[in-house]
């Protein structure tokens, strides 16, 4: 089967990680010493490729670490993020994620994260349901004053750090507390497990949350752009993700 195919392909480059040094392998991505890259996120990167293109020989394959990002509006194609967290990588904190999303003509069919740390397998297949583990996982049914809101600060994007800290200030108020763990689609993933109710960066590539959307929606939980509208994972956008009670009336009009 396909899927078990993919998560075997993703848990051997799991290894790769976990037998990383990877402070030995950083390199600078576009002159931007905020924006980090290593030799393990192209060696995953180049592994995938082959192995996901051995399972579905022609798919397309984007992946983050290419120059050039093929469509995927036809066809099936594989939108894959070696290492979503590539700063948490270099540092250690064991907190980043191999994420592979199949798309079906310009949509998710299926979503797999992994995190090699905790030896957790989150995937999903449309209309299939959530799973960490082979067990179904829910988002959780808290209402937000009782939760946990997490959040990406598109750090590549410095326009967007007034927007992104205003609406950190209103989520702050309206939850429990608030984190920032440095892995969109590991967030999109506690997400689906109900480990906290709400999600938002103002932008993201389809490789961080491609796969981690359909993981939330087979989980019971909405994704939408910050205005509410419908994602397309051909394109950068804002993702807002949350649990099944709750109310985001108070970030309308932020
Ligand atoms: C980043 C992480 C981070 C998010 C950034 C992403 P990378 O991915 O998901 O949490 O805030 O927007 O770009 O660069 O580690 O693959
Ligand atoms: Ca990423």
């Amino acid at each position: 089967m396909i899927l078990e195919e993919i998560m075997q392909a993703v848990r051997e480059c799991g290894q790769i990680l976990l037998g990383a040094e990877p402070e030995k392998a950083v390199q600078v991505k576009d002159g931007q010493y905020n924006n980090l890259v290593t030799l393990y996120d192209k060696k995953v990167q180049n592994e995938l490729q082959k192995q996901l293109l051995n399972i579905v020989p022609g798919a397309h394959f984007v992946g983050e670490e290419e120059d050039v990002h093929e469509s995927i509006a036809q066809g099936t194609a594989f939108i894959v993020d070696p290492i979503d967290g590539t700063t948490n990588f270099i540092r250690g904190l064991g907190m980043n994620v191999i994420s592979v999303a199949m798309t079906q003509d310009g949509a998710v069919e299926m979503g797999i994260v992994y995190n090699p740390y905790t030896d957790e397998m989150f995937y999903a297949r449309r209309g299939k349901g959530a799973f960490r583990n082979g067990k179904c996982i829910h988002v959780s049914e808290r209402p937000l004053h009782q939760g946990l809101t997490l959040f990406g600060s598109a750090l590549y994007y410095e326009g967007l750090s007034d927007r992104t800290f205003r609406i950190l200030r209103l989520c702050f108020d309206h939850s429990m507390d608030i984190r920032r763990f440095g892995s969109a689609a590991y967030d999109l993933c506690l997400i689906a497990t109900g480990r906290a109710e709400l999600f938002f960066e103002l932008r993201l590539q389809p490789w961080d949350y491609a796969a981690g959307m359909l993981i939330v929606q087979e989980a019971g939980g909405t994704v939408t752009t910050m205005e509410g509208g419908e994602i397309s994972p051909s394109s950068p956008s804002s993702v807002l993700a949350y649990g099944s009670n709750v109310d985001v009336s108070f970030l309308s009009g932020e």
